[in-house]
């Protein structure tokens, strides 16, 4: 399983329910890393997405306790066992690889599956801005390097600079 996340300096992912910033050249990016791939996230970040709908041209599983009509076509899990069983049966149902799992949000969802994350793609944007939904801090675990930090960009429309982080999971020498 993998993450993708775009966070602000202090980690922080969101306010009010919606994204921080949208930064048009890295919602791209995001489409073309999960098209084709599962993306797990909970009922509040679907209701950040168009029409507040699954995303399409990608397998959806949505983690809830209360399902809703807007969820059609989505597998639903209302635990992370269930999430779990529901990853085994794709793969054995699909040539789904462990990498082709994404985690794409929000909090409570990146807290729960980040100790089965082995990669996290992050994008940072070099300016704080609100937040009240955070990422855990990856630069302060131990379990985790930064491996790979591209050229800072500009984003024109917000006049602000981002750049792409690539974290790795230390595995053990033993
Ligand atoms: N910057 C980024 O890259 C990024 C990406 C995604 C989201 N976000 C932001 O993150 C914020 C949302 O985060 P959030 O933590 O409030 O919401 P969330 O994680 O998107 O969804 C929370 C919901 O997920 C369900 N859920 C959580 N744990 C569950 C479990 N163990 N089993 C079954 N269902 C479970 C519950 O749904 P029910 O209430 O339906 O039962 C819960 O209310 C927003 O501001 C959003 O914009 C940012």
């Amino acid at each position: 399983m993998i993450a993708i996340v775009n966070t602000d300096p202090n980690w922080g992912i969101g306010k009010a329910g919606a994204l921080q910033v949208h930064i048009s050249q890295d919602l791209r990016r995001f489409k073309a890393m999960t098209i084709g791939k599962v993306i797990i996230y909970g009922s509040k970040t679907m209701r950040t997405y168009p029409k507040g709908k699954p995303l399409p041209q990608r397998t959806n599983i949505i983690l809830t306790r209360n399902p809703q009509p807007e969820m059609a076509g989505a597998y639903l899990a209302d635990s992370l066992e269930k999430l779990l069983e529901t990853i085994e049966e794709l793969k054995s149902k699909h040539a789904y690889q462990d990498n082709d799992f994404i985690v794409v949000g929000g909090e409570s969802i990146y807290k729960l599956l980040l100790p089965f994350c082995n990669e996290c793609h992050v994008t940072r944007i070099n300016q704080e801005l609100p937040a009240d939904s955070y990422f855990p801090n990856l630069d302060t675990d131990s379990e985790w390097e930064l491996v790979n930090q591209s050229d800072w960009l500009t984003d024109p429309k917000n006049n602000l600079q981002f750049c792409y982080l690539y974290y790795r999971r230390i595995i053990g020498e033993n």
